[in-house]
């Protein structure tokens, strides 16, 4: 009996001591103002909140022997390219050049090529390419590949095709970052019921990978193809999105939450389809920081929903 009672006070004690050493996940918890269950595994930066968030509080993670993929259109795109800095150590290209990049370097993606409406001639299946890079020495760990791959609309037949493909033959990246993009709103404002439900799908595709899928919302756009409206839409489908990560417990980072907050206008006062490289590179800061930490919670059990 002592002995049991003995080591049940060991294991306690050995527990304590493991959750001390945990970071401290509790300034990146949803402040919920309504009464409602917070998202655990969300992080809604505000300004000014996140300034007291002091990030090298955090000890950059290990990135050894992963692969980071990330899935998204030219406003994910900008989340790759600020991700080289902090990986590479090195400046990151602008955005200008990543898209020159990623549009004449890579490899085109296996696809129907998108074929715009006529009453919208943007010229978006330029973009249908992959772009993969391999670290073998960085400043977060040796052994990284990178990919960026180009997802146009919510939930596509590419997308059905690349993630059953992973789950069929046991591959795919270890972490993959995936954000619906703009599109859908920028193309059809108007349809973003449709667009929510789509996003429910895409949803429970990725809920059924076995990697680390990070959700990152739709960055917040004023205007959309013929000078449409589409904030509405947008707004609309990140609540959607919102509601599906509590429902599914999967990791989410806002962008909306950190841009609007941030009161992150062009100077005619409205939302920008593509927001400053410096500021990409403080969203990615504070997200690293957040995904290190709410990890390492996950690995040790203590992330209960
Ligand atoms: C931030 O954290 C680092 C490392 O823990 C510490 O050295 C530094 O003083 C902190 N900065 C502030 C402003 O608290
Ligand atoms: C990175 O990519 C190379 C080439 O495709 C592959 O041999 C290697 O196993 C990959 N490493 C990781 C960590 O995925
Ligand atoms: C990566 O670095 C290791 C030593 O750290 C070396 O043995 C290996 O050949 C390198 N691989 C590539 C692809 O450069």
């Amino acid at each position: 009996m002592r002995l049991i009672f003995t080591s049940l006070l060991y294991a306690c004690a050995l527990l304590h001591a493991r959750a001390q050493e945990l970071c401290d996940l509790e300034p990146f918890l949803e402040r919920s103002v309504d009464g409602l269950p917070p998202c655990k595994t969300c992080f809604f930066p505000t300004y000014p909140h996140i300034n007291n968030i002091n990030v090298s509080d955090y000890k950059p993670m290990d990135m050894s022997h992963q692969w980071f993929f990330f899935h998204g259109d030219s406003t994910l795109r900008q989340y790759w390219g600020e991700f080289f800095s902090f990986i590479h150590k090195t400046q990151a290209m602008g955005y200008a050049e990543l898209k020159h990049h990623s549009r004449h370097e890579c490899p085109d993606q296996p696809r129907n090529p998108y074929v715009p409406p006529p009453y919208d001639g943007t010229p978006c299946y330029l973009n249908e390419k992959t772009c993969s890079t391999f670290y073998n020495d960085t400043g977060m760990g040796k052994a990284i590949n990178i990919t960026y791959d180009w997802k146009h609309l919510i939930y596509e037949d590419y997308d059905r095709w690349l993630y059953n493909g992973w789950m069929k033959e046991k591959s795919g990246p270890d972490i993959l970052f995936v954000s619906p993009g703009l599109h859908d709103c920028y193309h059809d404002p108007d349809q973003f019921e449709h667009h929510a439900r789509n996003l429910r799908h895409l949803v429970e595709h990725l809920a059924r990978l076995p990697q680390t899928v990070v959700y990152v919302d739709m960055n917040p756009t004023t205007w959309g193809a013929n000078k449409r409206k589409t904030l509405k839409c947008v707004f609309y489908v990140n609540a959607a999105g919102h509601a599906l990560a509590k429902e599914f417990g999967m990791l989410m980072f806002s962008r909306q939450t950190m841009i609007v907050s941030g009161d992150q206008k062009a100077e005619d006062g409205t939302f920008p389809m593509h927001q400053a490289d410096e500021i990409v590179a403080t969203e990615i800061r504070y997200m690293l920081a957040w995904l290190g930490c709410i990890l390492e919670h996950r690995r040790a059990g203590t992330l209960t929903a």
